[in-house]
């Protein structure tokens, strides 16, 4: 009987883990589940016997390669798979998969609550501002970027997007966003600039002093893709010349403590990244990666592939 170890430092919602039980079981295989760890050492031992494996942010580097002999495909429940070593996984003969866009609304929706949050006051009852008619920059138009463009017309913004890879002026367009030609124009216009990269060696730190310093008065950054894209030396520097600036941020920088004493009105993070924490996202992107570790097994599908 093939075992899948479901390991998650952030757990599923109790739904969602029923759901994914539910299609391994169906299988014939067999659901383990590794929750809250403390140390690799904990993962280490629970991937010892295991065919397969689904994680969230969960840090699979070549320990867990070496610790798992049976191991045959890691499905990361989510889009995002910078936590996996690709090459390590190739060199161990492991299949290696995302679930792209089963939790892309979630992220989007996030975007917003943090918006209102944010431009409210954090409910504290000053007067606060509106998000119609303002001027919104998608850095990058993939799935969440989407789903951000959808909500954003719905409040009545002007959106634009900047996206390097070629073709996406057109999907642009379909969601009503209107394309720019270069990223400095999308960061001239864009009062509030809606981070949507994912993290690689051209994306980190590329969001920098010289893009941020273009941004109108009433700049808001909001980063809900990941932490190593900000230049945060860069952030922190522009944060001090510009009291207009506010950053918010769904993955905790790391001089999160400093924005905190510095920047108290200008600055929030959510405690832990939660873009993804709705019980629809949990059960999209973990019903998926369970799926698609049944076809991989069954059929030898291997469409959601990331690796070589
Ligand atoms: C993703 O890449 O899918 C998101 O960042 C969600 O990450 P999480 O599963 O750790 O919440």
């Amino acid at each position: 009987m093939k075992k899948i170890l479901i390991a998650t430092d952030k757990p599923f919602a109790l739904t969602a883990k029923n759901l994914i039980s539910q299609v391994i079981e169906n299988a014939g295989y067999e659901a383990l589940y590794l929750e809250k760890y403390t140390s690799q050492e904990e993962f280490h031992v629970a991937v010892n016997s295991v065919d397969a494996l689904i994680v969230r942010s969960d840090i699979v580097d070549a320990s867990i390669f070496e610790n798992a002999p049976n191991l045959k495909i890691v499905v990361r429940a989510g889009a995002g798979y910078d936590n996996i070593d690709l090459d390590c996984a190739t060199k161990h003969h492991v299949c290696v998969m995302n679930t792209p866009g089963q939790n892309s609304n979630a992220v989007g929706e996030l975007v917003f609550g943090l918006l209102i949050y944010s431009m409210r006051n954090y409910f504290n009852g000053a007067v606060g501002k509106e998000l119609k008619d303002r001027t919104l920059g998608i850095h990058a138009f993939g799935n969440v970027g989407k789903c951000v463009a959808r909500i954003a017309k719905g409040f009545g913004m002007k959106v634009y997007g900047y996206d390097a890879l070629p073709g996406k002026d057109k999907e642009m367009a379909c969601f009503g966003v209107e394309p720019l030609d270069s990223i400095e124009e999308l960061y001239n216009l864009c009062e509030i600039v809606s981070l949507h990269l994912p993290a690689t060696e051209l994306t980190k730190q590329s969001i920098n002093a010289n893009l941020l310093n273009r941004m109108p008065h009433d700049a808001i950054l909001i980063n809900t893709a990941r932490q190593e894209i900000i230049d945060e030396q860069d952030l922190l520097s522009v944060m001090r010349m510009r009291n207009d600036f506010v950053f918010l941020a769904d993955t905790k920088p790391v001089i999160d403590e400093q924005l905190k004493k510095e920047f108290p009105s200008r600055y929030f993070a959510t405690l832990k990244k939660m873009g993804a924490q709705t019980e629809e996202a949990n059960a999209n992107a973990g019903v998926a990666a369970a799926t698609q570790i049944v076809s991989f097994f069954e059929t030898g599908d291997e469409h959601f592939r990331v690796n070589l």
